[in-house]
């Protein structure tokens, strides 16, 4: 089609972004729902709702943001929410009530080893980042925990409680359902 001067140039046509978060897919029609410079933490938190992820630092070193994307953690703030085109996106959410790791992390309160959240505002960051380290190493050791869960920060120093919880969520079996 020719284009005459003064006349607007026609819209490209936009492909939609699709991302399939907690079982459901979703469509954003790009310059509507989605920029190109958007996190996916901005798009999953703001524009969705899925405010259990928290963003700390937005920039890639406290861990308060992880979610599982296809299988492993990522950094929600350190990803754009059009790199998860086409890809599988776990929350916090979609994660049952029953889910060895949330009543590992809720009942975890021992003497020597103590709570695993004080505040909570790390917790759905670590919870997220143990569910993608148990579900490559079902069994792992304190060690594989702790480096596991290394790019996780807890201000309120529960990390001798929080490896506890993991170590115990990886004793009991998953529910019906709840591998991501
Ligand atoms: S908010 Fe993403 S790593 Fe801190
Ligand atoms: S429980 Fe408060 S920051 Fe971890």
């Amino acid at each position: 089609m020719k284009i005459r001067p003064g006349q607007p140039a026609p819209e490209a046509k936009k492909t939609p972004v699709k991302i399939r978060i907690n079982g459901q897919w979703h469509e954003f029609e790009p310059g509507r729902d989605i920029e190109p410079a958007m996190t996916l933490s901005y798009l999953l938190r703001e524009r969705l709702g899925y405010t259990g992820l928290k963003v700390a630092c937005d920039e890639g070193a406290c861990g308060a943001c992880t979610v599982i994307m296809d299988g492993k953690a990522v950094l929600s703030c350190m990803k754009l929410a059009v790199e998860a085109h086409g890809h599988e996106i776990l929350t916090i959410e979609g994660l049952s009530a029953d889910d060895p790791l949330i009543r590992a992390f809720a009942g975890q309160c021992e003497p020597g080893y103590g709570t695993a959240m004080q505040c909570g505002f790390c917790t759905p960051g670590f919870v997220m980042a143990a569910k993608a380290l148990l579900s490559e190493t079902p069994e792992p050791t304190l060690g594989e925990i702790k480096e596991g869960l290394s790019g996780n920060i807890c201000r309120c120093g529960c990390y001798a409680g929080i490896a506890r919880a993991v170590q115990r969520a990886s004793r009991e079996p998953e529910p019906e359902g709840g591998k991501p």
